[in-house]
């Protein structure tokens, strides 16, 4: 028997009969606190002599111990009374009915996101990400366009302010290399380097996301959304995109008659570059996608860009070009929610105002299914 056992005897029995989980902690703290006096005890040690210590730490020790595993085997008691006490009380009526009016919709951005990723996934590709603050090298120089390429001037960069590796603004004199300068990406074209660099190839990927460029006006917002596509394989060719697009142009719109005009253009990374136009028809004064754009009342318009991956977009991102193919697309996604579901005003996606989302949103339940056609409204 020693002095402390009575005490611990106590302790044990205030432990057990302690209510609350903050009655619990308060006999911890005076207890096993750094003032408590089983902590004191414990500081004894360091006074005694050797002998005396190994004769009386094991007994401290044990206390200690004892104490502790009272107090959590307490504390779980007290947590399980509590989680049957709410159990027991709380009630979920499965019977009342739903809200008359639904509250909340899905953006037309976020539905044809996710339209996309159906349509796409179903020929095998993944969705892949990327940061939206990016940095020179992936959104520019990976891409082929240098630091001096003419490309870069269109579009209208939101740099950050140039800050040396500890974070601290740098002045001219130090200035930063330019690979690390920091910028809100401005396409989603970085992504096909992030992926390719960490999956290398073969490799199927979308890249749908928010990109920013310093532009405002009735079709243009700072911030707006882009989805990319990139396929890298063997024996890969122009031919291929052109059936991916197809199939998928046709998935999405819903009408077999989607018909693609592809018109030689100049991306920094494809070679080569094709413009991809889409025939219209004029219905109502609205331009109703179908059909060739050459026929009489009809007429093309601009929608896509894509092409074959620049050879020196697949080594800077660590593929052998005579080994690997690939091609690549970029679409605006706004502008694809915009022709699909009739809207006309671009700024009114993010105005939040709650009446366009009311009439444009869509129901959370509307989940777009190939089978159930990916459009389909609830
Ligand atoms: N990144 C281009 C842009 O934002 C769009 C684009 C064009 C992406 C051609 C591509 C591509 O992948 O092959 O203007």
């Amino acid at each position: 028997m020693n002095e402390w056992n009575s005490r611990k005897d106590e302790a044990l029995a205030a432990i057990a009969a302690a209510g609350t989980a903050d009655a619990v902690e308060a006999l911890r703290v005076e207890a096993l606190g750094k003032q408590g006096w089983v902590s004191q005890l414990l500081k004894t040690l360091g006074r005694m002599t050797p002998e005396e210590r190994q004769e009386k730490a094991p007994a401290i020790q044990a206390v200690r111990a004892e104490i502790a595993d009272a107090i959590a085997a307490r504390k779980q008691a007290l947590d399980d009374a509590e989680l049957e006490r709410r159990l027991a009380t709380e009630t979920l009526d499965l019977s009342l009915p739903a809200p008359e009016t639904s509250r909340g919709s899905i953006h037309p951005v976020s539905q044809v996101m996710d339209e996309l990723a159906e349509i796409f996934a179903d020929l095998g590709f993944s969705v892949a990400t990327g940061p939206e603050i990016e940095d020179d090298w992936h959104n520019f120089t990976a891409l082929n366009m240098a630091e001096t390429h003419p490309a870069r001037a269109m579009h209208d960069t939101f740099y950050f302010p140039d800050k040396d590796a500890e974070g601290r603004s740098a002045s001219s004199s130090e200035a930063v290399s330019r690979k690390e300068r920091m910028l809100l990406r401005t396409h989603t074209s970085p992504v096909q380097i992030r992926s390719m660099v960490e999956q290398g190839a073969p490799i199927r990927i979308i890249a749908p996301g928010r990109v920013y460029r310093s532009d405002s006006d009735a079709t243009h917002t700072p911030m707006f959304h882009q989805i990319e596509g990139l396929v890298v394989d063997r024996d890969i060719h122009l031919g291929h995109l052109k059936w991916t697009l197809e199939t998928f142009l046709k998935a999405f719109f819903e009408r077999d008659d989607i018909v693609l005009r592809l018109r030689p253009s100049y991306f920094p990374f494809t070679e080569p570059s094709v413009e991809v136009d889409v025939g219209f028809e004029v219905v109502d004064g609205r331009r109703v996608l179908g059909g060739s754009g050459d026929a009489p009342g009809h007429g093309w318009m601009e929608l896509l860009g894509s092409g074959v991956v620049n050879r020196r977009v697949l080594e800077f991102a660590g593929l052998d070009p005579d080994e690997w193919q690939g091609f690549a697309f970029g679409v605006g996604v706004d502008r694809l929610a915009m022709l699909k579901y009739a809207m006309d005003d671009l700024r009114a996606f993010f105005d939040g105002d709650g009446r366009w989302l009311a009439h444009y949103g869509f129901s959370a339940f509307d989940q777009p299914t190939l089978s159930g056609g990916v459009g389909a409204r609830a």
